[in-house]
């Protein structure tokens, strides 16, 4: 992401990356007093020191959910992140589509996408303002206006003309819409974003969790808002002003407050490849390699130095390892800093596992042998991680950064 945005033109030293669920907290954490509980009370202390609050970002693709927890000097503890899967906003649009798919026809709306490509944005920008209207309780019909194209090629299609069904009926070039049919465009998503935080609740490491923020463009929806509410009637929901720029804004704040984040849950393993020696009841045989001391290694060994799911703080120095290299006369090492989703990969190949970036250290005095050590270090900054590696008999160390925005 770095180095894309320096590319952009955007100076390296002028950069902060923020994690977007940070930087949404940090944007509720500014407005207080304007805060909204379910009941339509305002709070002042709803996130004050010793809360732990779900964030609920919930945007056009995907539902990213974390908990946080207000610590007593008022920096932001991360307990718990996730990825909530790809049930957004969009999801509506796409239930709109199927709508329509049903109610012309495949084929004609085909034809209408192909030869009326201005026409069929123009409906989704039209049924974009018309969702933003839709609540729970809504009555009477949704009238959308529809290209008048969308008729002729269901005629072109199928000869006939296109008719209204008991879900909608097209009369010129609005359609009508029975308020069931809209409201039920957002139930797949709404339902999906229930079960799912019901889930994350019922995990003991949020136990305490009475707070959920709601935030991001899909969470401006007052239907599943009121889902969330429904189904929560115990916690209190926040929605803030704006919710869908809660991030936006967020961002520019931890710009000017970055030691408001203290601690974070470590989204991967990190580890470095290496070769450790062959265990003869596990390792597989193409992996076997002998050294020139004719001792058997494993290669493509996953060295873990942090593991999924734990808590860092901010610019932590993780416990350092040390590796040496495997000949003699080896004059340089390379550093390969691997990911991988599970707890604990053994190999790098394994599934989940990918390659992260490299780092090479310089190794002189080849009269040492395979004892010159290399000590390695991973340092968890604000938005990245520093991998220094120091060659223990000359003090020389060697750093790089990489960012672990994902
Ligand atoms: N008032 C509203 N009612 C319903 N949906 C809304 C409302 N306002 C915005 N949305 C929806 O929110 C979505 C955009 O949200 P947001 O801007 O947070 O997404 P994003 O951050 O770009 O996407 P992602 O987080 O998935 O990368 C769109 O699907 C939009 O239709
Ligand atoms: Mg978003």
């Amino acid at each position: 992401m770095r180095e894309s945005a320096v590319k952009g033109g955007i100076r390296n030293r002028q950069l902060i990356l923020a994690l977007e669920p940070e930087a949404a907290s940090v944007y509720c954490k500014h407005i207080p007093n304007e805060l909204k509980v379910a009941d339509g009370q305002t709070t002042i202390d709803a996130l004050s020191a010793g809360t732990k609050y779900l964030i609920l970002d919930a945007g056009g693709g995907t539902i990213d959910i974390t908990v946080q927890e207000v610590q007593a000097d008022e920096s932001i503890k991360q307990l718990y992140m996730a990825n909530g899967g790809d049930w957004g906003g969009t999801k509506v649009d796409l239930a709109f589509e199927n709508f329509l798919e049903e109610f012309a026809g495949k084929p004609a709306l085909q034809k209408f996408r192909e030869d009326d490509k201005g026409g069929h944005l123009d409906l989704q920008r039209e049924f974009e303002i018309k969702k933003r209207t839709i609540k729970s309780d809504q009555k009477g019909k949704l009238t959308i206006r529809v290209p008048v194209s969308l008729r002729e090629a269901h005629k072109k299609v199928s000869g006939r003309d296109l008719q209204s069904n008991n879900l909608a009926k097209l009369d010129k070039d609005k359609l009508r819409l029975e308020s069931s049919a809209a409201k039920d465009m957002f139930a797949d998503p709404c339902d999906y974003i229930v079960s799912h935080l019901q889930k994350i609740f019922d995990d003991p490491k949020v136990k305490g969790t009475d707070t959920i923020l709601m935030v991001g463009g899909f969470s401006e929806s007052l239907i599943l808002q009121d889902a969330v509410k429904k189904a929560f009637p115990s916690k209190i929901v926040i929605i803030p002003p704006e919710a869908g720029l809660a991030v936006l804004k967020g961002a520019v704040q931890f710009g000017f407050e970055p030691k408001v984040i203290s601690t974070r849950v470590c989204k991967v393993t990190y580890g470095i490849a290496s070769s450790i020696l062959f265990d003869e009841e596990n390792d597989p045989e193409d992996k076997r390699f002998t050294d020139e001391h004719g001792n058997d290694y494993c290669s493509g060994r996953f060295s873990k130095h942090v593991e999924i799911g734990q808590s860092i703080g901010i610019d932590e120095e993780i416990e350092e390892q040390s590796y040496s290299p495997v000949s003699s006369d080896q004059t340089s090492m390379a550093i390969d800093v691997w990911t991988s989703t599970n707890k604990n990969p053994r190999y790098t190949d394994e599934r989940g596992c990918s390659l992260h970036g490299k780092i090479s250290v310089k190794l002189p005095d080849p009269k040492l042998g395979v004892k010159r050590n290399v000590g390695v270090k991973m340092i968890f900054g604000k938005t990245e991680l520093e991998v220094r590696a120091i060659v223990k008999h000359t003090g020389k160390s060697t750093a790089a950064k990489f960012d672990f925005l994902r």
